[in-house]
Protein backbone atom coordinates (compact mmCIF):
# COMPACT_ATOMS: atom_id res chain seq x y z
CA UNK A 1 0.00 0.00 0.00
CA UNK A 2 1.19 3.26 -0.95
CA UNK A 3 2.01 6.15 1.59
CA UNK A 4 -1.10 8.16 0.41
CA UNK A 5 -3.26 5.02 0.73
CA UNK A 6 -2.18 4.48 4.09
CA UNK A 7 -2.94 7.71 5.43
CA UNK A 8 -6.22 7.90 3.85
CA UNK A 9 -7.24 4.24 5.25
CA UNK A 10 -6.19 5.45 8.66
CA UNK A 11 -8.58 8.89 8.11
CA UNK A 12 -11.37 6.24 7.22
CA UNK A 13 -10.71 3.99 10.11
CA UNK A 14 -10.55 7.02 13.07
CA UNK A 15 -11.84 10.50 11.60
CA UNK A 16 -15.19 11.23 12.05
CA UNK A 17 -16.05 11.75 8.39
CA UNK A 18 -17.56 15.20 8.75
CA UNK A 19 -15.89 16.67 5.12
CA UNK A 20 -15.76 15.12 1.79
CA UNK A 21 -12.27 14.79 1.23
CA UNK A 22 -10.36 14.92 -1.94
CA UNK A 23 -7.65 11.58 -2.05
CA UNK A 24 -4.85 14.19 -1.91
CA UNK A 25 -2.37 13.70 1.13
CA UNK A 26 -0.69 17.51 1.55
CA UNK A 27 2.83 16.98 3.07
CA UNK A 28 4.32 20.93 2.46
CA UNK A 29 3.52 24.32 1.51
CA UNK A 30 5.35 27.02 0.47
CA UNK A 31 4.16 30.22 -0.61
CA UNK A 32 1.66 29.67 -3.17
CA UNK A 33 2.57 25.81 -3.87
CA UNK A 34 2.04 22.98 -1.44
CA UNK A 35 3.16 19.32 -2.60
CA UNK A 36 1.48 16.12 -1.88
CA UNK A 37 3.21 12.87 -1.06
CA UNK A 38 3.65 11.27 -4.34
CA UNK A 39 5.99 15.05 -4.86
CA UNK A 40 3.20 16.22 -7.38
CA UNK A 41 3.40 20.27 -6.98
CA UNK A 42 -0.10 22.42 -6.89
CA UNK A 43 -0.55 25.89 -6.87
CA UNK A 44 -2.91 26.94 -4.59
CA UNK A 45 -6.01 29.48 -5.20
CA UNK A 46 -7.72 28.40 -2.04
CA UNK A 47 -4.77 28.76 0.32
CA UNK A 48 -6.61 26.86 3.39
CA UNK A 49 -10.07 28.24 2.73
CA UNK A 50 -9.02 31.93 2.93
CA UNK A 51 -6.60 31.23 6.43
CA UNK A 52 -2.91 31.02 4.56
CA UNK A 53 -3.40 34.72 3.22
CA UNK A 54 0.09 35.15 3.19
CA UNK A 55 0.55 32.01 1.46
CA UNK A 56 1.57 28.62 3.11
CA UNK A 57 4.54 28.69 5.96
CA UNK A 58 5.09 32.43 5.87
CA UNK A 59 9.03 33.15 6.87
CA UNK A 60 7.94 36.04 8.81
CA UNK A 61 4.86 34.16 10.67
CA UNK A 62 7.31 31.04 11.31
CA UNK A 63 10.10 32.40 12.90
CA UNK A 64 7.31 34.42 15.35
CA UNK A 65 5.82 30.99 16.29
CA UNK A 66 9.20 29.51 16.20
CA UNK A 67 10.76 31.74 18.85
CA UNK A 68 7.52 32.29 20.79
CA UNK A 69 6.69 29.03 21.08
CA UNK A 70 10.61 28.91 22.60
CA UNK A 71 9.14 31.11 24.87
CA UNK A 72 5.27 30.85 26.05
CA UNK A 73 2.87 28.71 24.38
CA UNK A 74 -0.03 29.38 26.38
CA UNK A 75 -1.07 31.38 29.25
CA UNK A 76 -4.68 31.42 31.09
CA UNK A 77 -6.69 34.59 30.31
CA UNK A 78 -6.93 35.57 33.98
CA UNK A 79 -3.21 36.65 33.99
CA UNK A 80 -1.47 39.12 31.87
CA UNK A 81 0.37 38.58 28.73
CA UNK A 82 1.88 41.75 26.30
CA UNK A 83 1.73 40.28 23.17
CA UNK A 84 -2.68 40.36 23.29
CA UNK A 85 -2.80 44.01 24.55
CA UNK A 86 -0.43 44.68 21.32
CA UNK A 87 -2.28 42.34 19.28
CA UNK A 88 -6.13 43.87 20.11
CA UNK A 89 -4.08 47.74 19.73
CA UNK A 90 -3.26 46.81 15.98
CA UNK A 91 -6.71 45.56 15.34
CA UNK A 92 -8.17 48.39 16.82
CA UNK A 93 -6.29 50.75 15.06
CA UNK A 94 -6.71 49.43 11.80
CA UNK A 95 -10.32 48.96 12.56
CA UNK A 96 -12.17 51.48 14.62
CA UNK A 97 -12.14 52.48 18.36
CA UNK A 98 -13.18 49.32 20.72
CA UNK A 99 -11.90 46.50 22.08
CA UNK A 100 -10.88 43.19 20.95
CA UNK A 101 -12.15 39.19 22.51
CA UNK A 102 -10.40 36.08 21.41
CA UNK A 103 -11.73 33.09 20.89
CA UNK A 104 -10.07 30.49 18.58
CA UNK A 105 -12.27 30.00 15.27
CA UNK A 106 -14.72 32.45 13.28
CA UNK A 107 -17.77 30.53 14.90
CA UNK A 108 -16.29 30.96 18.16
CA UNK A 109 -16.07 34.90 17.35
CA UNK A 110 -19.28 35.21 16.10
CA UNK A 111 -20.99 32.99 19.08
CA UNK A 112 -19.46 36.25 20.95
CA UNK A 113 -21.12 38.70 18.85
CA UNK A 114 -24.31 37.26 19.02
CA UNK A 115 -24.29 36.85 22.86
CA UNK A 116 -23.20 40.07 23.24
CA UNK A 117 -25.88 41.48 21.09
CA UNK A 118 -28.64 39.42 23.24
CA UNK A 119 -27.28 41.14 26.23
CA UNK A 120 -27.04 44.52 24.68
CA UNK A 121 -30.74 43.99 23.37
CA UNK A 122 -32.36 42.33 26.97
CA UNK A 123 -33.04 45.42 29.39
CA UNK A 124 -35.24 46.59 25.79
CA UNK A 125 -36.75 43.29 25.38
CA UNK A 126 -35.04 43.06 22.21
CA UNK A 127 -33.28 39.59 21.42
CA UNK A 128 -34.27 38.85 18.02
CA UNK A 129 -31.23 38.99 15.76
CA UNK A 130 -31.90 39.84 12.01
CA UNK A 131 -29.10 37.82 9.33
CA UNK A 132 -29.49 37.11 5.61
CA UNK A 133 -30.39 34.50 3.00
CA UNK A 134 -27.57 33.24 1.38
CA UNK A 135 -25.14 33.72 4.44
CA UNK A 136 -23.11 31.69 6.54
CA UNK A 137 -21.71 32.37 9.98
CA UNK A 138 -20.11 28.89 11.11
CA UNK A 139 -20.83 25.74 12.27
CA UNK A 140 -21.55 26.08 16.34
CA UNK A 141 -25.42 25.68 16.91
CA UNK A 142 -25.82 29.41 17.05
CA UNK A 143 -23.84 30.20 14.34
CA UNK A 144 -25.84 27.57 12.54
CA UNK A 145 -28.60 29.19 13.25
CA UNK A 146 -27.56 32.75 12.20
CA UNK A 147 -26.47 31.18 8.38
CA UNK A 148 -29.96 31.96 6.51
CA UNK A 149 -29.20 28.26 4.69
CA UNK A 150 -31.51 25.69 5.55
CA UNK A 151 -28.74 22.86 4.52
CA UNK A 152 -26.71 23.67 7.03
CA UNK A 153 -29.75 23.53 9.28
CA UNK A 154 -31.23 20.05 8.56
CA UNK A 155 -31.08 17.21 11.54
CA UNK A 156 -30.61 20.07 14.25
CA UNK A 157 -33.34 21.27 15.18
CA UNK A 158 -34.70 22.96 17.20
CA UNK A 159 -32.42 25.36 16.48
CA UNK A 160 -32.04 28.86 18.86
CA UNK A 161 -35.03 30.65 19.03
CA UNK A 162 -35.07 34.54 17.36
CA UNK A 163 -33.29 34.53 14.45
CA UNK A 164 -34.75 36.06 11.10
CA UNK A 165 -33.71 35.27 7.80
CA UNK A 166 -34.25 38.48 4.93
CA UNK A 167 -33.08 38.38 1.09
CA UNK A 168 -29.67 39.84 0.70
CA UNK A 169 -29.70 43.08 -0.78
CA UNK A 170 -33.16 44.39 0.10
CA UNK A 171 -33.05 47.12 1.97
CA UNK A 172 -37.04 47.53 1.98
CA UNK A 173 -37.63 43.88 3.10
CA UNK A 174 -34.97 44.94 5.91
CA UNK A 175 -36.81 47.97 6.97
CA UNK A 176 -40.33 46.50 6.88
CA UNK A 177 -39.16 43.69 9.34
CA UNK A 178 -37.64 45.53 12.19
CA UNK A 179 -40.28 45.03 15.12
CA UNK A 180 -39.66 46.23 18.76
CA UNK A 181 -37.45 42.68 19.39
CA UNK A 182 -35.37 43.30 16.67
CA UNK A 183 -31.38 43.77 18.54
CA UNK A 184 -29.30 43.42 15.75
CA UNK A 185 -28.84 42.86 11.68
CA UNK A 186 -25.30 40.59 11.10
CA UNK A 187 -24.14 40.25 7.52
CA UNK A 188 -21.17 39.48 5.39
CA UNK A 189 -20.63 42.60 3.23
CA UNK A 190 -19.35 39.38 0.62
CA UNK A 191 -21.17 36.41 1.31
CA UNK A 192 -18.27 33.70 0.55
CA UNK A 193 -19.57 30.34 0.88
CA UNK A 194 -23.36 31.70 -0.49
CA UNK A 195 -21.55 32.12 -4.01
CA UNK A 196 -19.60 35.23 -3.87
CA UNK A 197 -21.93 37.87 -3.77
CA UNK A 198 -21.04 41.68 -2.39
CA UNK A 199 -23.36 43.98 -0.84
CA UNK A 200 -24.13 46.93 -3.03
CA UNK A 201 -22.87 49.95 -1.49
CA UNK A 202 -26.70 51.62 -1.02
CA UNK A 203 -27.50 48.29 0.84
CA UNK A 204 -24.77 48.59 3.51
CA UNK A 205 -24.75 52.20 4.08
CA UNK A 206 -28.36 51.75 4.10
CA UNK A 207 -28.05 49.08 7.16
CA UNK A 208 -25.84 51.73 8.83
CA UNK A 209 -28.55 54.54 8.83
CA UNK A 210 -31.09 51.37 10.07
CA UNK A 211 -29.47 50.66 12.38
CA UNK A 212 -28.42 54.12 13.68
CA UNK A 213 -31.98 55.16 13.51
CA UNK A 214 -33.46 51.89 15.13
CA UNK A 215 -30.89 51.81 17.81
CA UNK A 216 -29.74 48.06 16.41
CA UNK A 217 -26.30 46.77 16.87
CA UNK A 218 -24.93 46.40 12.96
CA UNK A 219 -22.75 43.20 12.97
CA UNK A 220 -20.33 42.56 10.58
CA UNK A 221 -18.67 39.18 10.15
CA UNK A 222 -15.21 39.43 7.94
CA UNK A 223 -13.97 36.41 8.73
CA UNK A 224 -13.44 35.56 4.90
CA UNK A 225 -13.60 38.93 4.00
CA UNK A 226 -10.93 40.83 6.65
CA UNK A 227 -7.45 40.61 6.88
CA UNK A 228 -6.59 42.48 3.77
CA UNK A 229 -8.84 40.06 1.17
CA UNK A 230 -10.93 43.02 -0.63
CA UNK A 231 -7.82 45.36 -1.23
CA UNK A 232 -8.88 47.15 2.44
CA UNK A 233 -8.12 45.61 5.78
CA UNK A 234 -11.85 45.05 6.35
CA UNK A 235 -14.21 45.10 3.64
CA UNK A 236 -16.51 47.77 5.68
CA UNK A 237 -14.08 50.03 4.57
CA UNK A 238 -14.46 49.67 0.96
CA UNK A 239 -18.14 50.69 2.15
CA UNK A 240 -17.19 53.81 3.64
CA UNK A 241 -19.11 52.73 6.92
CA UNK A 242 -18.06 51.51 10.35
CA UNK A 243 -20.15 48.58 11.99
CA UNK A 244 -20.95 48.35 16.05
CA UNK A 245 -19.21 44.82 16.07
CA UNK A 246 -16.53 43.01 13.37
CA UNK A 247 -15.48 39.48 13.52
CA UNK A 248 -12.44 38.17 12.31
CA UNK A 249 -10.75 34.63 12.28
CA UNK A 250 -9.06 32.90 9.26
CA UNK A 251 -6.34 35.02 8.03
CA UNK A 252 -5.81 36.94 11.05
CA UNK A 253 -3.61 34.02 12.30
CA UNK A 254 -1.12 33.40 9.41
CA UNK A 255 -2.54 29.35 9.51
CA UNK A 256 -3.07 29.24 13.65
CA UNK A 257 -5.96 29.03 14.70
CA UNK A 258 -7.57 32.92 16.03
CA UNK A 259 -10.71 34.27 16.13
CA UNK A 260 -11.75 37.72 16.99
CA UNK A 261 -14.63 39.87 18.05
CA UNK A 262 -14.12 43.64 17.91
CA UNK A 263 -16.87 45.42 19.59
CA UNK A 264 -16.75 49.84 19.25
CA UNK A 265 -16.21 51.03 22.93
CA UNK A 266 -19.40 51.94 23.78
CA UNK A 267 -20.82 48.61 23.16
CA UNK A 268 -17.92 46.89 25.11
CA UNK A 269 -20.00 47.20 28.49
CA UNK A 270 -21.86 44.82 27.69
CA UNK A 271 -19.52 42.09 28.16
CA UNK A 272 -18.61 42.39 31.91
CA UNK A 273 -16.26 39.83 33.46
CA UNK A 274 -17.86 36.49 34.16
CA UNK A 275 -20.14 36.54 30.91
CA UNK A 276 -17.69 35.28 28.35
CA UNK A 277 -14.52 33.20 28.18
CA UNK A 278 -12.31 30.84 26.16
CA UNK A 279 -9.62 28.65 27.51
CA UNK A 280 -7.33 28.89 24.54
CA UNK A 281 -8.31 32.24 23.54
CA UNK A 282 -5.94 34.61 22.40
CA UNK A 283 -2.41 32.58 23.36
CA UNK A 284 0.89 34.04 23.74
CA UNK A 285 1.41 31.81 20.11
CA UNK A 286 -1.37 32.88 17.92
CA UNK A 287 -0.79 36.51 19.07
CA UNK A 288 2.66 36.56 17.64
CA UNK A 289 1.63 34.37 14.65
CA UNK A 290 -0.97 37.51 14.38
CA UNK A 291 1.23 40.13 15.14
CA UNK A 292 3.75 38.76 12.23
CA UNK A 293 0.86 38.75 9.73
CA UNK A 294 0.52 42.66 10.09
CA UNK A 295 4.07 43.84 10.23
CA UNK A 296 4.24 41.69 6.66
CA UNK A 297 0.88 43.66 5.73
CA UNK A 298 2.42 46.72 6.58
CA UNK A 299 5.91 46.32 5.31
CA UNK A 300 5.32 44.81 1.97
CA UNK A 301 2.00 46.93 1.16
CA UNK A 302 0.21 43.70 0.59
CA UNK A 303 -3.22 45.79 0.08
CA UNK A 304 -1.83 47.47 -2.57
CA UNK A 305 -1.06 43.99 -4.23
CA UNK A 306 -4.69 42.78 -3.51
CA UNK A 307 -5.78 45.77 -5.31
CA UNK A 308 -3.69 45.42 -8.61
CA UNK A 309 -3.63 41.57 -8.46
CA UNK A 310 -6.90 41.71 -7.88
CA UNK A 311 -8.01 43.92 -10.84
CA UNK A 312 -5.08 41.83 -13.09
CA UNK A 313 -7.23 38.14 -12.04
CA UNK A 314 -10.59 39.89 -12.40
CA UNK A 315 -9.74 41.02 -15.92
CA UNK A 316 -8.25 37.91 -16.78
CA UNK A 317 -11.21 35.74 -15.33
CA UNK A 318 -13.33 38.29 -17.51
CA UNK A 319 -11.56 37.23 -21.13
CA UNK A 320 -12.44 33.80 -19.97
CA UNK A 321 -16.02 34.52 -19.75
CA UNK A 322 -15.68 36.20 -23.56
CA UNK A 323 -14.14 32.92 -24.65
CA UNK A 324 -16.28 30.64 -22.64
CA UNK A 325 -20.51 30.86 -22.85
CA UNK A 326 -20.86 28.96 -19.87
CA UNK A 327 -19.43 31.28 -17.67
CA UNK A 328 -22.72 33.38 -16.85
CA UNK A 329 -20.96 36.13 -14.43
CA UNK A 330 -17.57 37.37 -12.75
CA UNK A 331 -17.74 39.07 -9.66
CA UNK A 332 -16.29 40.07 -6.24
CA UNK A 333 -13.88 42.71 -4.60
CA UNK A 334 -9.82 42.41 -4.76
CA UNK A 335 -8.63 39.00 -3.96
CA UNK A 336 -12.27 37.06 -3.67
CA UNK A 337 -13.48 36.56 -7.05
CA UNK A 338 -16.16 34.10 -7.98
CA UNK A 339 -17.05 32.62 -11.34
CA UNK A 340 -20.83 31.83 -11.49
CA UNK A 341 -21.24 28.84 -14.58
CA UNK A 342 -24.13 28.02 -16.21
CA UNK A 343 -23.84 24.31 -14.20
CA UNK A 344 -22.61 22.52 -11.20
CA UNK A 345 -18.48 24.09 -11.32
CA UNK A 346 -17.61 20.65 -9.42
CA UNK A 347 -15.89 18.57 -12.59
CA UNK A 348 -14.26 21.86 -13.28
CA UNK A 349 -12.72 22.32 -9.82
CA UNK A 350 -11.72 17.91 -9.94
CA UNK A 351 -10.32 18.92 -13.53
CA UNK A 352 -8.18 21.67 -11.89
CA UNK A 353 -7.37 19.79 -9.12
CA UNK A 354 -5.39 16.99 -11.37
CA UNK A 355 -3.88 19.82 -13.32
CA UNK A 356 -1.97 21.03 -10.19
CA UNK A 357 -4.58 23.73 -8.99
CA UNK A 358 -6.97 24.36 -6.11
CA UNK A 359 -9.73 26.33 -6.31
CA UNK A 360 -13.11 25.79 -4.96
CA UNK A 361 -16.92 25.43 -6.30
CA UNK A 362 -19.78 26.94 -4.14
CA UNK A 363 -23.35 27.71 -3.82
CA UNK A 364 -22.82 24.29 -6.58
CA UNK A 365 -22.02 26.44 -9.47
CA UNK A 366 -19.62 29.44 -8.22
CA UNK A 367 -16.15 28.47 -9.12
CA UNK A 368 -14.60 30.86 -5.89
CA UNK A 369 -10.76 31.72 -5.46
CA UNK A 370 -9.18 33.30 -2.51
CA UNK A 371 -5.51 33.43 -3.64
CA UNK A 372 -2.86 34.85 -1.17
CA UNK A 373 -2.91 38.36 -0.95
CA UNK A 374 1.04 38.20 -1.83
CA UNK A 375 0.17 36.62 -5.17
CA UNK A 376 2.54 37.12 -8.15
CA UNK A 377 1.23 37.97 -11.72
CA UNK A 378 2.90 34.79 -13.06
CA UNK A 379 0.66 32.58 -10.46
CA UNK A 380 -2.07 34.10 -11.49
CA UNK A 381 -0.96 33.44 -15.33
CA UNK A 382 -0.28 30.26 -14.35
CA UNK A 383 -3.96 29.74 -12.43
CA UNK A 384 -5.81 31.32 -15.43
CA UNK A 385 -4.05 28.79 -17.82
CA UNK A 386 -5.22 25.65 -15.92
CA UNK A 387 -8.61 26.69 -15.45
CA UNK A 388 -8.96 27.36 -18.85
CA UNK A 389 -7.42 23.77 -19.67
CA UNK A 390 -10.82 22.69 -17.06
CA UNK A 391 -13.38 24.52 -19.10
CA UNK A 392 -12.25 23.69 -21.92
C1 LIG B 1 -18.09 34.47 6.68
C2 LIG B 1 -17.73 33.32 7.57
N1 LIG B 1 -18.13 33.35 8.84
C3 LIG B 1 -17.82 32.35 9.68
C4 LIG B 1 -17.10 31.25 9.27
C5 LIG B 1 -16.78 30.14 10.24
O1 LIG B 1 -15.43 30.17 10.57
P1 LIG B 1 -14.76 28.91 11.28
O2 LIG B 1 -14.80 27.77 10.31
O3 LIG B 1 -13.37 29.36 11.61
O4 LIG B 1 -15.54 28.62 12.51
C6 LIG B 1 -16.67 31.18 7.93
C7 LIG B 1 -15.94 30.01 7.44
O5 LIG B 1 -15.88 29.71 6.28
C8 LIG B 1 -17.00 32.25 7.06
O6 LIG B 1 -16.62 32.24 5.78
Amino acid sequence: MSETENIIQEYDQFVLATYTRNPVVIMKGKGSWIWDTEGKKYLDFFPGWGVSSLGHCHPKVVNAVREQAARLIHMPNNFYNELQGRLAGVIVKKAFPGKVFFGNSGAEANEGALKLARRFGEPKGRFEIITMESSFHGRTLATITATGQEKYHTGFGPLIPGFRYLPFNDLKRLEEAITERTAAVMLELVQGEGGVHPATPDYARGIRKICNREGLLMIVDEIQTGMGRTGHYFAFQEYGIEPDIMTLAKALGGGLPIGALVVKDRFAGFLPPGTHASTFGGSPLVCAAALAVFQEMEEENILENVREMGEYLRGKLEELKEEFPLIKTVRGIGLMLGMELDRECKLVVESCLEKGLIVNCTAGSVLRVLPACNIRREEIDHAVGIIREALE
